[in-house]
Order: C-alpha cells, then sequence, then structure tokens
C-alpha cells in the first residue's frame, strides 16, 4: 500500500505558486465571503486566506451574520465583480436557508468564479473548453498526475453527486484527455447495494460525507482510494476528523490510499490558488 501524500503533492504546487505570483507585474486578489458561524467553514475559510498570506494573494474576507439578506449579498458580489484588486471571489456554502446559492452562484462573473461552480465554467468542463473548474475533483486528478496512476480504460467508482465534488468529479474523469479517459459509475443516496459498484472499482472516490462508510470488504485489492471526506466526529470532549473510508481496512485491499487529513483537503486550497492566479491572469489579458 502507498500512501498518497496530499500535504506534500500540496506544498510543491504552493512553492511554484509563490515563484509564479512573485514574477507577475500585478497581485492576484481573492475575496472569500463567510456567512454565520458554522465552525467547519470558520476552518475553511481560515486555511484558504492563510494560503493567500503565505503564497503572496491579496486576499479579502467579508464576514456577514447569518441574517444578511439575499440582496445585500448579492449587491456585495457586484461590487467585487468590479473591483480591480479582486480576481477570485469565492461564497462559503452551505448558506443558510433564505439565500438561493443558485442566484449567488450565477452573479457572480464567471470569470471570477474561482470554485467553477458558474453554470458558464461547468458548461465550458463538460464540454471540454478552457474553464475555471472545481476545486476539489482538480486537486484529486492532480494528486492522480502526481503519483502517475493509470487511469485510462479504468472504473471509476464516484460515490456522491454533489455539486461540489461527484458531480463535476464525474465529468472530469470521463474526459477524453490524460490522467481521466475513465469509464465512470456515479453512486447515490438512491443506488441499491452500492458495494456491487465499489467491489468493481480500479478507483473509488468517496465523497458522501459520512464517517468510515466504505470498509475494506466492499474493496477489489488493488484499488486505488480517494478519500473526499472531511468529517468531524465527537470523542470525549475532543473533535477529530475521519474520512468518508474506514482507513484500517481499506488500506489493507488498496494499492494506493489517501489519508484524512492531509490527503485531498489540502489540495482544495492549492487548486483554490491556482485558479486564483489562473483568473487574475485571464482577467489581466482582457484589461
Ligand atoms: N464548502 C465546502 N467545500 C466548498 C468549496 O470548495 N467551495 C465553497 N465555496 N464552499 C465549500
Amino acid at each position: 500500500m502507498n500512501l498518497i501524500d496530499g500535504k506534500a503533492t500540496a506544498a510543491r504546487i504552493l512553492e511554484q505558486l509563490t515563484d509564479e505570483i512573485s514574477t507577475l507585474p500585478y497581485t492576484p486578489g481573492l475575496c472569500v465571503i463567510l456567512i454565520g458561524n458554522n465552525p467547519a467553514s470558520q476552518t475553511y475559510v481560515n486555511a484558504k486566506i492563510k494560503a493567500c498570506n503565505k503564497i503572496g494573494i491579496y486576499s479579502e474576507l467579508i464576514i456577514l451574520p447569518e441574517t444578511v439578506s439575499e440582496t445585500y449579498l448579492l449587491n456585495k458580489i457586484k461590487e467585487l465583480n468590479q473591483d480591480k484588486n479582486i480576481h477570485g471571489i469565492l461564497v462559503q456554502l452551505p448558506l443558510p436557508k433564505h439565500i438561493s446559492a443558485n442566484k449567488v452562484i450565477e452573479t457572480i462573473d464567471y470569470q471570477k468564479d474561482v470554485d467553477g461552480f458558474h453554470p458558464i465554467n461547468l458548461g465550458r468542463l463538460a464540454k471540454g473548453l478552457p474553464a475555471l473548474t472545481p476545486c476539489t475533483p482538480k486537486g484529486i486528478q492532480e494528486l492522480l498526475k502526481s503519483y502517475n496512476i493509470v487511469t485510462e480504460g479504468k472504473h471509476c467508482v464516484i460515490i456522491g453527486r454533489s455539486n461540489i465534488v461527484g458531480m463535476p468529479m464525474s465529468i472530469m474523469m470521463m474526459q477524453n484527455i490524460p490522467f481521466a479517459n475513465a469509464t465512470v459509475t456515479v453512486c447515490h443516496s438512491k443506488t441499491q447495494n452500492i458495494d456491487t459498484y465499489t467491489r468493481q472499482a480500479d478507483i473509488i472516490i468517496a465523497a458522501i460525507g459520512s464517517p468510515k462508510k466504505i470498509t475494506g470488504d466492499m474493496l477489489k485489492e488493488g484499488c486505488v482510494v480517494i478519500d473526499v471526506g472531511i468529517n468531524r466526529v465527537e470523542r470525549g470532549n475532543k473533535y477529530y476528523l475521519v474520512g468518508d473510508v474506514d482507513f484500517e481496512s481499506a488500506a489493507l485491499k488498496a494499492s494506493y490510499i489517501t489519508p484524512v487529513p492531509g490527503g485531498v483537503g489540502p489540495m482544495t486550497i492549492a487548486m483554490l490558488m491556482k485558479n486564483t492566479v489562473e483568473a487574475s491572469k485571464s482577467i489581466q489579458r482582457h484589461y
């Protein structure tokens, strides 16, 4: 079994980005908007801002109360769309129930949509055109590339169909490009007998948000296991993180496996930084 070290891979990518940013004639800028006080979202947002500071991206963090109106938020986004110092806009999800995530995403200028969630970016991705693409799937593909994992013609089983991970991941893995070209199956909450699919998987990408759901007995010998889950589990009065995969039993079957933490998580942040630099370069070209 080989451990896929996302932390080290992300650190290498951040170093390369630091060098690239230092050669740019302007400073790329990212604005992150956090609404409410969800502890997991607070942690993610802080990590994103910290990464910006580390590599030389200008960052703004806007924290709004849970009760903020949709109109206020949409107007804020419209202001940021016009802001020449900001090349990337990220609104941390999930949002309070009274705010439409679709409206928020569609209000962001697609050229500043560093999450890759805007219908224009998603549509372009689906057609194989250049686009800003979602950070977690992009980070997973980058890990497969870093470890030179053969994906072509392999059966890739994705568990979860979320707009953030499962759905864009499925589009990426079936593209006719290197480190994709897989036969893709998407399982979700209504799939019956999930283990009949997981047992056929050469590559399994677990993104369901349920702790230790995928166990070793559900896997084929020698498969590649990518664990997207970051579940906060309480033990005593302490929180710790576990993935969607039961690492101990899965590691006995897998040829490659990502740990939690230190697997996919750091790659998501590295790809957000990469998208911000990419967005800034294409926006600068248009000035
Ligand atoms: N919430 C969980 N993951 C993400 C992400 O990648 N982007 C945003 N905006 N919110 C998230």
